[in-house]
């Protein structure tokens, strides 16, 4: 019997190239998506398996959902698991499930209603520092606001109220290093490691006085092994704690930055969320139960996450065999999913490059690839605090909205940074208004 013939690899530039996280390859996806097609091989410089950069959404979902037993996480996750250890984001195999099947219950709409009153508390203080920088005549770098903004909501969220604890005289804890300092080195990473033994210390001592909270870490150390009835190890604990503390901030602060900076670029898309934020009663932030009357506040955080997905690259590794349409996937292939390319693939993005918040209308996505749009992930491994940043975002933006406005001091593109999650080169100025209503 002849032998089938082999399936043929993708094309792809002939010159080695190291695809990571970084701005070489973000600038040169655009032009390969647009050489090359659907998926783009590339030869790496050190000898390691090649990498292919995948376009094309009916691939993605084959990737992350329907053959997702056949992908690992990939390129770039070392690095990741320097500053979180094991962590669901890197943790693989029977472990990743054990620990994601306890854990769900902690993102659940019941468990994140129940945080909702953190998110409450942080945007009141947020509304009061801006306020007075408002009255002030003071500029906002939006960039580091943001950010501190949703570190302290991750922060209360996992600690509550002994997050005093680890407070200094001004309020500050060692935590906030994330965001002094958003160059993620080594250096970063071994001093973001020492804090895990005071994490150890407050959950010891939780324990040994049977102090139960509904905060996350209150959560994780009720969390039991469905099969076995067994707690998480000391070490799996802190690694969830850690990556917690990364995940649900980073991402969720630089989304509030480019929601702001896009708002204060567009004045009709704020008139509408202003419309639409006006009608909300009373005098203290937006509950859980306002935030699906916030239609408009949801579609502006989609199209900002279109524009700008902090997560705007990651990747996978083909364990075995496997095939993208007519092309070859050898084992070991690494893979690229770049997220920020497929948001502004023009097959699937009328004028991609125009922010539309009404693209998310809901028969407008309805008519779209259900893959073209990602900024979650897909699949058994699409991010757990989804539903977490959604209201987050709505609560923060349902309540600062009301009140304030913001001035852009510079142009509406601006450099980015594509070294983590994609930031603005140098942090987004904004002068706030007292807003005078109608
Ligand atoms: C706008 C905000 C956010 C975005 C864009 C985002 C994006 C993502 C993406 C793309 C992944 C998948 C990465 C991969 O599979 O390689 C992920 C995973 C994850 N995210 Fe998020 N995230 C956000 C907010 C949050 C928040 C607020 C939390 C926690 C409260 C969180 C916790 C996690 C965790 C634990 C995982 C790992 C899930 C697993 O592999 O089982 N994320 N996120």
């Amino acid at each position: 019997m002849p032998s089938e013939p082999r399936m043929p690899l993708p094309p792809g530039p002939s010159d080695p190239f190291d695809v990571n996280v970084d701005e070489a390859t973000f600038r040169v996806l655009p032009e390969w998506m647009e050489t090359y097609g659907p998926v783009v091989r590339t030869v790496s410089p050190h000898g390691a398996d090649d990498c292919y950069v995948v376009f094309e959404p009916d691939f993605i979902q084959r990737i992350l959902v329907s053959h997702h037993r056949n992908y690992v996480k990939g390129r770039g996750f070392e690095r990741v698991k320097m500053l979180l250890g094991n962590g669901l984001i890197v943790s693989e195999g029977e472990h990743w499930r054990r620990q994601r099947r306890m854990l769900q219950p902690a993102f659940q709409r019941p468990s994140v209603a129940r945080l909702s009153g953190v998110m409450r508390a942080v945007t009141g203080r947020c509304l009061r520092r801006w306020r007075a920088a408002a009255e002030a005549g003071q500029v906002l770098d939006m960039t580091r606001e943001t950010s501190t903004f949703a570190l302290e909501v991750i922060l209360e969220s996992i600690f509550g109220e002994d997050l005093k604890r680890f407070r200094d005289d001004a309020g500050s804890t060692p935590f906030h290093m994330l965001v002094d300092e958003t160059v993620r080195d080594l250096q970063l990473a071994v001093r973001f490691r020492a804090l895990r033994r005071e994490v150890l210390q407050l959950a010891d001592w939780r324990r040994r006085r049977g102090i139960e909270r509904a905060d996350f870490l209150g959560l994780y150390l009720a969390a039991r092994d469905a099969q076995t009835g067994a707690p998480m190890s000391d070490e799996a604990l802190v690694d969830e704690v850690m990556t917690l503390i990364v995940a649900g901030h980073e991402t969720t602060g630089v989304t509030l930055n480019w929601i702001w900076h896009l708002l204060a670029h567009h004045p009709q898309a704020e008139a509408r969320l202003h419309a639409e934020v006006d009608t909300l009663e009373g005098a203290a932030p937006p509950r859980f139960e306002d935030v699906p009357r916030l239609p408009f506040a949801r579609r502006l955080m989609d199209e900002a996450l279109r524009l700008y997905p902090p997560v705007w690259m990651f990747t996978r590794r083909a364990l075995a065999e496997d095939r993208l349409g007519d092309w070859a996937v050898p084992p070991g292939t690494q893979i690229a999913l770049p997220v920020y390319c497929v948001h502004r693939h023009p097959a699937h993005w009328e004028e991609p490059e125009r922010f539309d918040p009404d693209r998310f209308l809901p028969e407008r996505v309805r008519a779209r690839h259900r893959y073209a749009y990602f900024p979650f992930s897909m699949g058994a491994r699409r991010c757990t605090g989804e539903v977490f940043s959604h209201v987050e975002i709505a609560i923060h933006l349902g309540w600062i909205a009301r009140h304030l406005r913001f001035e852009p001091l510079g142009p509406a593109t601006v450099p980015l940074d594509p070294g983590v999650n994609l930031r603005p080169r140098e942090g987004i100025r904004l002068r706030p208004l007292l807003r005078t209503r109608a």
